[in-house]
């Protein structure tokens, strides 16, 4: 979809512009600036207006207000933690951007770490204007505004051997999905910390992944409750890459909706106008915060229906079947699939429930899952009943079984109940489902 692109170019761009100098631009607001070399100086009013405006970064900046990343708190509890901060902290953002930092492991001290880590001295940082338009306040002109990365996305989940490219409007949806995409499911036995071969769920589908029995005499993946690949999954699956490519007899092949090549997530997230808080720069298509999600409420459907070449012959409606109806269907599927998974624990759920606003998905299935494993945890699930060497002890999963639990997370956490992508969500569920007993 076309969108305003005098501002889509990355920031590397610009560096080489930024030749003039602001000798007199301080802080406390727009002044003009000094002339250099005989030369006049720039009227630095003039270009401080073409963002310091009330229908720009006035506007845009009470926008933002109503932005989970400006009032959500990730980045206060994950300040300093790591790997954590390269998505959630601007610094540490910042600096896997500029530094180009791999998303491979290395073997130290005979386990493995993730490489795709900021430096120590970069783990924090709210994310503000700046993560995302990191050259603000290098030129002074508009061109500022340039983003941080428009890069295809090397995923972590796959220690850098995928990728997720989001090509609409010049890459911006890449800016989103480096940090909206998956983590890596790593084993927790021998070879510690080393990113899980999903290959093999595919091409070995009967082969044992966890071997009740054996408990820590296991190779490989060790189930817990948070086995998995954390919140970000919206990326991947957007791009239509990353799932489980199960193959069972019988299944239904892998293809993309329209949306991963003609649209980028700014199109459906940041439309215009904004209804109520949906739109623009709070990221959100949903007019509400209140959980559960499927509750009845509204929605900023303007970037849908904008375009003739998207939706605005046939213009989307919450009760048009091109939400509803598709939405519904992928619910099914989503409930459908939780079934078969918590049937492996022949008489107790395999999949943790939780039906308050802690889950971020309460509502978007039947049974309220939130995508973690019922596992015992002294401090995450006190009360969870699953465990590893004593009873009831976590039963036996197949390479296929695992790979089904990995889509479920994936299908469910991506939120949009395959809006993103029906037909790469619709695929990985249905053969999920028939790889399950
Ligand atoms: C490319 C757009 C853009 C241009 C051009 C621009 N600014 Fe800004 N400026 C911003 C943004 C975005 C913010 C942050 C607003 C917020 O956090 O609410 C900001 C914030 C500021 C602030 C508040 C303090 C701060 O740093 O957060 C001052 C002062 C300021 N700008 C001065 C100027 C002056 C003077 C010029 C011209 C010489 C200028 N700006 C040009 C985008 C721009
Ligand atoms: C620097 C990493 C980063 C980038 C870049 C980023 N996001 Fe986010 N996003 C996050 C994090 C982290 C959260 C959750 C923040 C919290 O809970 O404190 C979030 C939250 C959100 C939410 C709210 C989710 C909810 O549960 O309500 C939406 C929607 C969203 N982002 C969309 C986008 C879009 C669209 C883009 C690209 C234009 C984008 N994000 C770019 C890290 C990022
Ligand atoms: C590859 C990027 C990435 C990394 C690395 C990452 N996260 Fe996140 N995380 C996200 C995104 C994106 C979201 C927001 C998902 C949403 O709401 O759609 C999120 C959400 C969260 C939330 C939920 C916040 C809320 O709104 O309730 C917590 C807690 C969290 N992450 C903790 C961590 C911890 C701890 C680590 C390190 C062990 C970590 N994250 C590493 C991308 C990442
Ligand atoms: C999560 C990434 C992200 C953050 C954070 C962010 N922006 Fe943006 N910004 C974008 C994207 C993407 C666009 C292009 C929007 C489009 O295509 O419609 C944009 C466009 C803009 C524009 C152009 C006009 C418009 O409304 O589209 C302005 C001005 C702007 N941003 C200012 C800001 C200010 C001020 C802040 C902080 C209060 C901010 N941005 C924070 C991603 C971000
Ligand atoms: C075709 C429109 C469309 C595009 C493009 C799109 N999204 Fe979404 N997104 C949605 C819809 C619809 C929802 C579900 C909203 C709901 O039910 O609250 C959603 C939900 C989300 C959520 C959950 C937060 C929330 O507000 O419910 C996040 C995070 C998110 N999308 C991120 C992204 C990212 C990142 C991209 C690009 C990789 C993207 N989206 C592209 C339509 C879109």
């Amino acid at each position: 979809m076309k969108r305003i692109t005098n501002l889509f170019l990355t920031a590397g761009l610009f560096v080489a512009a930024a030749g003039f100098v602001f000798t007199s631009c301080t802080k406390e607001g727009p002044q003009g600036t000094a002339g250099t070399n005989g030369k006049n100086g720039v009227d630095a009013n003039e270009t401080c207006k073409q963002c310091h405006a009330p229908s720009m970064v006035d506007r845009v900046a009470v926008e933002f207000q109503m932005s989970k990343h400006s009032y959500g708190v990730a980045e206060f509890e994950e300040a300093g933690n790591g790997a954590c901060t390269s998505c959630h902290s601007e610094k540490g953002f910042i600096y896997v951007c500029q530094n180009n930092v791999p998303a491979t492991f290395s073997l130290v001290n005979g386990k493995y770490v993730n490489n795709y880590t900021p430096d120590a001295a970069n783990q924090f940082g709210a994310i503000g204007c700046w993560t995302c338009h990191s050259s603000l306040h290098t030129t002074y002109g508009i061109a500022d505004l340039a983003f941080t990365t428009t890069s295809p996305v090397s995923m972590t989940m796959y220690a850098g051997l995928k990728e997720i490219n989001i090509p609409s409007d010049s890459g911006v949806g890449n800016l989103c999905a480096k940090c909206h995409q998956p983590r890596p499911v790593t084993c927790g036995y021998d070879p510690a910390g080393r990113v899980l071969n999903y290959d093999s769920l595919v091409s070995h589908p009967d082969v044992v992944a966890y071997d009740s029995a054996l408990g820590n005499g296991n190779h490989g993946v060790k189930p817990s409750y948070r086995l998995g690949v954390h919140y970000g999954t919206v990326g991947a699956i957007f791009a239509g890459v990353g799932g489980i490519e199960l193959a069972p007899p019988g299944g239904v092949s892998y293809s993309n909706s329209k949306h991963t090549t003609v649209a980028a997530c700014p199109d459906c997230h940041m439309a215009s106008p904004m209804t109520g808080i949906a739109g623009g720069h709070s990221f959100s298509v949903r007019n509400s915060k209140e959980t559960p999600l499927t509750s009845s409420t509204t929605f900023n459907f303007n970037g849908c229906n904008a375009d003739s070449t998207c939706h605005a012959k046939e213009p989307i409606t919450a009760t048009s079947t091109y939400w509803a109806t598709k939405r519904a269907g992928v619910k099914l599927l989503l409930d459908q699939l939780a079934d078969k998974i918590n049937g492996l624990g022949m008489g107790h759920n395999i999949l943790h429930a939780d039906a308050t606003s802690a889950n971020l998905w309460a509502g978007i299935t039947t049974g309220n899952w939130d995508g973690y494993l019922d596992f015992y945890d002294a401090s995450a699930n006190p009360t969870g009943y699953w465990k590893l060497t004593s009873t009831p002890k976590f039963p036996t999963l197949t390479n296929a079984q695992l790979g089904a639990i990995i889509n479920f997370q994936l299908c469910l956490r991506e939120y949009s109940l395959g809006i993103h992508n029906n037909s790469y969500t619709t695929a990985l569920l249905t053969n999920s489902i028939k790889s399950l007993p």
